[in-house]
């Protein structure tokens, strides 16, 4: 897939998950592989312009993090444009345009789904930066307001116009929140709108058999992952594999899952400090285990994670307290894997109805997006 003049070497992309989508976690994401580009947090980009320190950490990189997605948002032309002009001039990828956000102190500026609103306001934004710099200005969005207002494909079209080298966009409306169904048909209408310019399809992908059902129903050139990939980040290389050999990869055992969660929190440890780093891997710990049988205990030690040295005592106590639930070939027995998320879009009812989850939405400094 290319954007602009950015080729990416996989269609599928890590979506901004605002306090979750760092630089530990995108490093680890990569080191794993499959994932074609990845995106920062939304950054406010006059905090940027200003140096403020909170979000100039949110755009904080290295050469291993590449190609790499600033997202920003505001309703201020000349702010994104010289945000953008700032990127650029920091070695930055592209730059991502919040238009879905649907937190009130982002919308009540005119910035986030704001925007969905005002195709006219919100082409004039991305215009002056298109124009301001060379690398990929691109924009992320939801269907609309409302099913009422399904304003995505005309969005999408002006912002096209004006040289937008990509839309992500979001299967639901902002009233939706994260509950009911992603609607491909929706996300299909905004590809429609745009031929010319590859369009991401989002949300609810946790699982390969989902990507290929999004990009069948959709036609969309790619794909943006979020929670899937808190949720499983072997997500991005299990989907370019199954998409390239029909064949479905083995789930990573405990130990590469022990080791890669001790690599996350060893990052976070470098760039945070041991003090912070912790402090945060608290809520990450718990979207590991997930996957890794009864957990309550464990969780409860992680949630009150202070050192490095800790994290490696946790983990050997865990490591024996799981072998009563494995079988003879040291397997979790299958009684005690927890049921997986599952895609709405791959429900035919109620997505709780036969035992299966929605894809569970973290806790964070936002409650919904
Ligand atoms: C905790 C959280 C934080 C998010 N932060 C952002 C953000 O900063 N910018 C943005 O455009 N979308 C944000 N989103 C929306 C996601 O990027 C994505 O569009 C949405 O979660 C649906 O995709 P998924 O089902 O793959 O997670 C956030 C979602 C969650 C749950």
């Amino acid at each position: 897939m290319r954007l602009g003049s950015l080729q990416l070497a996989h269609p599928y992309c890590l979506s901004p998950l605002a306090g979750y989508t760092n630089l530990p976690f995108r490093l680890v994401i990569r080191e794993i592989g499959g994932v074609g580009l990845c995106t920062t947090d939304l950054v406010n980009a006059r905090s940027l312009l200003e140096g403020n320190p909170k979000a100039c950490l949110l755009t904080q990189t290295c050469p291993a993090d590449s190609p790499l997605a600033v997202q920003l948002f505001g309703n201020s032309p000349e702010y994104m444009r010289d945000a953008a002009v700032l990127l650029e001039s920091q070695g930055v990828a592209s730059v991502d345009v919040n238009m879905g956000c649907p937190v009130p102190k982002v919308c009540k500026t005119g910035g986030g789904s704001a925007m969905m609103a005002d195709a006219a306001a919100a082409a004039r934004i991305v215009g002056g930066m298109v124009a301001a710099v060379k690398i990929p200005v691109t924009c992320k969005m939801r269907l609309g307001w409302d099913d009422e207002n399904i304003t995505a494909p005309d969005l999408a079209r002006a912002l096209a116009d004006v040289g937008a080298a990509a839309i992500f966009v979001h299967g639901r409306t902002r009233e939706q929140g994260f509950g009911g169904r992603v609607n491909l048909g929706g996300i299909r209408a905004v590809v429609e709108a745009v031929p010319r310019t590859p369009v991401i399809g989002n949300g609810d992908i946790t699982t390969p058999d989902a990507a290929k059902v999004m990009l069948e129903r959709t036609g969309c050139a790619g794909l943006g992952i979020g929670r899937g990939a808190l949720y499983n980040p072997w997500i991005f290389r299990h989907i370019a594999h199954f998409l390239h050999t029909g064949e479905t990869s083995p789930e990573p055992s405990f130990e590469e899952r022990a080791l890669v969660m001790s690599r996350h929190l060893g990052l976070m440890v470098d760039v945070f400090g041991e003090k912070s780093g912790c402090c945060m891997f608290r809520k990450i710990g718990p979207w590991y285990a997930r996957r890794l049988g009864p957990s309550h205990e464990f969780n409860r030690r992680i949630t009150r994670l202070e050192t490095r040295a800790q994290f490696d005592e946790i983990i050997a106590w865990y490591r024996e307290w799981r072998k009563q639930f494995l079988d003879e070939r040291g397997e979790l027995q299958p009684r005690f894997c927890s049921p997986q998320p599952v895609a709405s879009f791959l429900l035919d009812q109620d997505a709780t109805a036969d035992g299966t989850r929605p894809v569970p939405v973290p806790k964070g400094p936002v409650t919904y997006w």
